[in-house]
């Protein structure tokens, strides 16, 4: 028998694709807070939720009249024209509150601007009751108790408190992030867990939210493509994290999770970040309504772009141009992170009281506005600029230490270059280094003029085995291309004529034999030009400035320069710095000169 189902049980099947947890209720509610132009929006948790989710906004209030239509299916106030393309605001189904009053027991009292009396609506369960008078200075407030009691089945599902808190912490923070204006709290069994005033400006906001080690460690982005517009913030490569929570991506004021979005971050990072790390980042396109379509997943986390090739293009492009631009700048939490190492190591026999106060903070002396424009103002300023007003050879080596990475001054355990800088001093991992540096060369060379070889005083022959040496010679054009001349040289073995000239002296046959192992790896539909961040880490292994190999000064100098110069030079293929940098004063801080 086919039958048109009861109200209540429509809204519970539309509740169980609006409201999944908490942290759904939270975001329909003040999405609607946000709606109707509060600029105060506080949040209280009760057993994370599962008991109770208060919502007290300070916006334009509901009527008697509009209290009853507001909790009826398919009724707002935010599609005036009619048009699915022309949506102005983060609310446009009719459905969140009747959805929530289906599941839980829910009061709605509110009182618009410029009226004497607030009212009060109950529903419970789908039930609606009469509005009653009530007292509330103004806005609405709304109460959400026992989420699920209706739908035990979904209430099964719900996880620890803290888990569903932890979400509600993220959800408002994505909307806070949104909406920088407007000040937010949030209360969890009486526990204060955020608070943000009303921003000024985003960044203000941002530093709020996300942290200033984020703020001191993002580059700044702002960037049109036809008519889109991305703003935001990217976290340099080094300033990675295990997860991708810390992605942070709104379409026209609304927080998303957008899978393109996400693929295209991936690809902009792709190059700078091993495969299971991630980066930090807060972004914002703009575009205008007619070319996204919100109406397309039950919690609106996702959006469908009319022109998706056009969003993917600015924010890969954006991204990139931004890390090429920061070249050599790692992070600034990764001398703080050494530093922190090094305070717990514990053959360092501090007393107790003394290490306790190890916080380090790398720009303490500055105020916070300071901090902000240093963080965000290019790596250098123009008085920093290298003088290459006059010519190389008549530079000493003392006047490097005005470069941003020192002047070379000894190397240590044929690994570590050590240099000093006006105010500090620098270390860099010879072997990372050189890896990023050999990468950026091919990249640059495979795309214009290809990779020049050089021919070898004496050819090598390298013997592997049958299977290598025929998957090897099958690969022979694509490694011509990557700087290689190897030929069949018969019975399992390999001649190599010809090698990489960037490399300078290399081991062929340890090389040789790796690439095979990478060959036989990568099977036989890959193109090894897609491989070559993979590549250009095994091919630089085998260069000549690999760790473990002595470098005079000169050939030290020649190395930081090359990184001040080459894009990204700041970490190695997988996402790890290739340099740590201590000022003085953090180095006082270790010797205790310094609290
Ligand atoms: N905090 C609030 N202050 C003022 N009016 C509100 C508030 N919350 C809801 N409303 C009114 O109630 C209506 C219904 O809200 P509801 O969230 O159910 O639907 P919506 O926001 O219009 O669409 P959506 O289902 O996409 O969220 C809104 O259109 C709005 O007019
Ligand atoms: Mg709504």
């Amino acid at each position: 028998m086919i039958r048109i189902l009861p109200p209540t049980l429509i809204n519970r099947i539309a509740a169980g694709e609006v409201v999944e947890r908490p942290a759904s209720v939270v975001k329909e509610l003040v999405e609607n807070s946000l709606d109707a132009g509060a600029t105060r929006v506080d949040v209280v948790l009760e057993q994370g939720g599962k008991n109770r989710i208060s919502i007290i906004d300070n916006g334009k209030g509901m009527s008697y009249d509009e209290l009853l239509l507001a909790v009826q299916r398919h009724a707002t106030s935010k599609l005036p024209s009619d048009d699915l393309l022309d949506i102005r605001f983060l609310g446009f189904r009719g459905e969140a509150l009747p959805s929530i009053g289906s599941v839980s027991r829910m009061s709605i009292t509110s009182r618009p601007q410029h009226t004497e009396n607030a009212w009060q609506i109950g529903i419970d369960g789908g039930d609606v009751r009469e509005p009653i008078p009530a007292t509330l200075a103004g806005g609405t407030t709304i109460d959400v108790r026992d989420l699920f009691y209706a739908t035990p089945a979904r209430l099964k599902f719900l996880k620890t408190d803290r888990a569903e808190v932890g979400q509600v912490v993220d959800m408002l923070k994505r909307l806070a992030m949104a909406h920088f204006s407007v000040a937010f709290s949030l209360d969890s069994d009486g526990k204060k867990m955020l608070q943000f005033a009303g921003a000024p400006d985003r960044l203000t906001r941002l530093r709020d939210v996300m942290g200033r080690e984020f703020a001191e460690n993002a580059l700044e982005l702002s960037h049109t493509r036809e008519n889109a517009r991305l703003t935001g913030f990217a976290g340099l490569p080094t300033f990675n994290r295990g997860t991708s929570s810390e992605q942070y991506l709104f379409v026209g004021g609304r927080p998303v999770r957008d899978r393109l979005l996400l693929g295209a971050l991936k690809g902009a990072y792709q190059d700078v970040l091993a495969h299971d790390r991630h980066p930090v980042v807060a972004l914002f396109i703009e575009l205008p309504r007619s070319e996204v379509d919100v109406n397309v997943h039950p919690a609106k986390a996702e959006v469908r772009f009319r022109d998706s090739a056009n969003i993917r293009g600015l924010l890969v492009g954006a991204i990139k141009n931004a890390l090429a631009e920061a070249g050599f700048r790692a992070s600034n939490t990764v001398g703080a992170g050494a530093l922190e190492r090094l305070a717990q190591t514990p053959s360092y026999h501090y007393s107790p009281s003394y290490s306790s106060n190890y916080a380090y903070s790398p720009q303490s002396n500055f105020s916070m506005q300071e901090t902000a424009q240093r963080a965000f103002e290019p790596l250098f300023a123009p008085e920093m600029t290298p003088p290459l007003a006059r010519p190389a050879h008549e530079l000493q080596n003392n006047d490097y230490t005005s470069f941003p990475l020192g002047a070379a001054r000894c190397q240590l355990h044929k690994t570590y270059i050590v240099a000093e800088t006006n105010d500090g001093l620098v270390i860099v991992d010879q072997h990372a280094a050189h890896e990023r540096l050999v990468l950026e060369k091919m990249k640059i060379a495979l795309e214009q003029t290809g990779i020049a070889r050089q021919k070898l005083l004496i050819p090598e022959v390298v013997p592997l085995d049958e299977a290598t040496a025929e998957a090897i010679i099958s690969r022979a054009d694509e490694l011509l291309e990557l700087g290689f001349a190897i030929e069949s040289f018969g019975g399992g073995t390999v001649i190599v004529r010809e090698t990489p000239a960037m490399l300078g002296e290399v081991d062929v046959h340890g090389l040789v034999r790796e690439l095979a192992d990478n060959i036989m790896e990568y099977g036989e539909t890959l193109a090894l030009r897609a491989k070559i961040e993979e590549l250009s880490g095994t091919i630089a292994c085998h260069g000549s400035v690999r760790a473990g190999r002595a470098l005079n000064v000169s050939e030290m100098n020649a190395l930081l320069r090359q990184m001040e110069q080459t894009p990204r030079s700041g970490q190695c293929n997988h996402g790890r710095p290739t340099y740590i940098e201590l000022k003085r004063k953090d180095v006082e801080t270790l010797f205790g000169r310094r609290g």
